[in-house]
């Protein structure tokens, strides 16, 4: 959570803040701040969002070459002006900015307090940049070793950014666990949390590692680790286009990645797969295709949405490749004493690639001796790099806080992952493999054709806005998408919505049903088919409204049904890239016409990344 943006160069400062700002909005909407540098250090914070900041500071004194900026979603400290990072050292000479937590600053707050340091805020970034301000003025370093000394001295996870108004031509940043990334120019640096306020301006850029402390300006680049060791700053190409970061007409981040899927899907298989020649082949792992075939169990972590991929992987590894699997959220993996060893393959699914429990509970099974693969979105994330292997779901940039189109291609990856070991262990017929390749093929063209049906769902979302709670039900490799679609109507439209497997319902859920209560169904053409009919039923006996998805030329829940949305015809292991968007759609237009910030819901953020 928070984004973080900085700049030195020879250009202005605050319009490449305040537009990384905004862009970094996602990761958290509580409070925005920027410190500029031009003689005398300028700070402007304020509680809310960017375009809070902007009108609070528009018209000021904006004039800098170096700056840092901020947005913030609050740990410690509620939302306020004062918890709005930068934070300023007593002496008021150096300035910082903070993603991340510092565990430890209770203790080093109390020992700062004896020696009369004053805190404004609540926040443990305040305590961080004195504590560097106390080890600066009582060693005879100079401001980057000061930084190294205490950073081998916190606890906790950071990306920072730190500017001293004696130096004007230097700017500082480190991390630990929370991501950073330096853009590199002609004479002009770039820092933010992910590439997406960099591509403008620069495309090569530098994903500095954990522990390390880059010193940037003048005199260059500059990389050390805490252990004082000097990197050579491996520079790589940023492959991402501008329009990608933007809402291209859209009303919304939202609708416009639920509307690329066919392109997100599209370009997740691309140079993979080739049905016609019977052809899968993903790069990243294929190192790792005989561990994983002799694995005793697959283990999949994840959060949130990209968990609920993970469940619909479990159906199809087992389906496939015969290896048992167990889904874990990471959360609860990392705090039991889980039991796992050497022949265990650990699967970690992460859209940010930077969720901190996710992260955690890999480098627990990391030390117990698992094989971690990762499946995510963002390119040089903090997953990616601590795993064995991995392949990237190259969705591109997903921007608003509940995820879709990231859902897809992490489920597109694991499906071929899960193809690629069920050729090489023998477990599904040659012919069943290339029917699955070419359904794979079309399912772009297929998840284009649920779009066409748009119009019809915003017709059944202004039936439901003002429903209180929504049930939804499924079965077998729809009851993930179940858990998926009661997840993303809660957190953009605020309904209470629960997802179970439809079966269960007699087991307790049937006791809400009557006739206020919104029941989605997930009910495909596949082999619990009819039993879902009969669930169905059991729904409509209750008096209890029936939205169901069904397979294109239905003819059975068409009679039950209050509404059906139908999709096109699609194996049951296919099916939830197909049945996840009617659901996507419904869910958001439910929560514009309740007038939620569709883009960034309360309380949430994009990138998890405390515990
Ligand atoms: O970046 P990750 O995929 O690791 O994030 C996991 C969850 O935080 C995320 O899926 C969250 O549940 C989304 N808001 C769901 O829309």
């Amino acid at each position: 959570m928070c984004g973080i943006v900085g700049y030195i160069g020879n250009r202005e400062a605050y319009p490449i803040i305040i537009k990384g700002l905004q862009r970094l909005e996602y990761r958290g909407y509580d409070s925005a701040g920027v410190a500029l540098l031009n003689g005398e250090m300028n700070v402007y914070k304020k509680q809310g969002k960017v375009a809070d900041l902007h009108n609070f500071a528009k018209n000021e004194n904006l004039k800098a070459h170096v700056g840092i900026g901020h947005t913030r979603w609050a740990t410690h400290g509620a939302p306020s002006d004062e918890n709005a990072h930068p934070h300023m050292s007593n002496n008021g000479r150096l300035v910082m900015i903070h993603n991340g937590i510092i565990e430890n600053y209770a203790a080093l707050k109390t020992d700062l307090k004896k020696k009369g340091y004053t805190f404004q805020s609540e926040t443990d970034t305040e305590v961080f940049i004195n504590f560097i301000e106390d080890i600066y003025q009582n060693t005879k370093v100079d401001l980057p070793e000061a930084v190294r000394l205490a950073l081998t001295k916190v606890v906790g996870a950071y990306a920072i950014a730190i500017i001293d108004v004696n130096q004007p031509g230097q700017l500082i940043a480190a991390r630990k666990g929370s991501p950073l990334v330096i853009g590199i120019g002609k004479g002009e640096y770039f820092l933010a949390s992910d590439a997406t306020p960099i591509v403008e301006y620069t495309s090569e850029v530098v994903y500095l590692d954990d522990e390390e402390i880059a010193v940037m300006g003048k005199d260059g680049l500059s990389i050390k680790n805490l252990e004082e060791v000097t990197t050579k700053p491996y520079i790589q190409t940023l492959d991402m286009e501008l329009e990608a970061i933007e809402k291209g007409g859209y009303d919304h981040f939202m609708l416009k990645e639920i509307f690329e899927q066919p392109k997100s899907i599209g370009d997740c298989l691309r140079g993979r797969l080739n049905a016609a020649e019977g052809r899968l082949h993903l790069g990243g792992i294929s190192d790792y295709v005989n561990k994983v075939m002799h694995a005793d169990r697959i283990l999949i972590i994840a959060c949130g949405t990209s968990w609920h991929a993970g469940l619909v992987a479990e159906y199809i590894f087992e389906d496939f490749c015969r290896i048992p699997v167990e889904v874990e959220y990471a959360s609860e993996f990392r705090y039991r004493n889980p039991i796992v060893g050497e022949k265990d393959v650990v699967i970690a699914i992460s859209q940010s690639g930077e969720t901190a429990d996710t992260l955690a509970a890999i480098e627990l099974a990391k030390s117990k001796g698992a094989t971690i693969l990762g499946v995510c979105n963002v390119v040089g994330s903090s997953i990616p790099r601590t795993t064995h292997a991995g392949s990237y779901t190259h969705a591109g940039p997903e921007i608003g806080v509940a995820s879709t189109k990231a859902f897809t291609a992490q489920i597109s990856v694991l499906t071929m992952m899960a193809l690629m070991i069920a050729q090489k262990k023998g477990t599904m017929a040659e012919s069943a493999f290339r029917k699955i390749l070419f359904e794979l093929e079309a399912v772009p063209d297929k998840v284009a054709k649920c779009l066409d049906l748009n119009a019809q769902i915003e017709i059944i979302a202004e039936q439901f806005k003002d429903a209180t709670n929504f049930l939804y039900l499924g079965r077998g490799f729809n009851f993930p998408v179940a858990l998926e679609g009661a997840l993303k109507l809660k957190e953009i439209s605020y309904i209470h919505a629960e997802g179970y497997p439809a079966a269960e319902m007699k087991h307790g859920p049937i006791a809400l049903i009557d006739e206020n209560m919104p029941v989605v169904f997930i009910a495909t053409r596949d082999s619990s088919y009819e039993k879902i009919v009969s669930n169905i039923q059991e729904v409509k006996a209750r008096k209890g409204k029936v939205i169901a998805i069904v397979t294109e030329g239905d003819k059975h829940i068409v009679e039950m049904a209050d509404h059906i949305i139908e999709v096109p015809h699609a194996s049951e292991a296919i099916m939830p890239l197909i049945s996840v968007v009617p659901l996507q759609l419904l869910s958001y237009h439910i929560a514009v016409m309740r007038d939620c910030n569709v883009d960034q819901p309360r309380n949430l953020a994009k990138s998890v990344t405390v515990e």
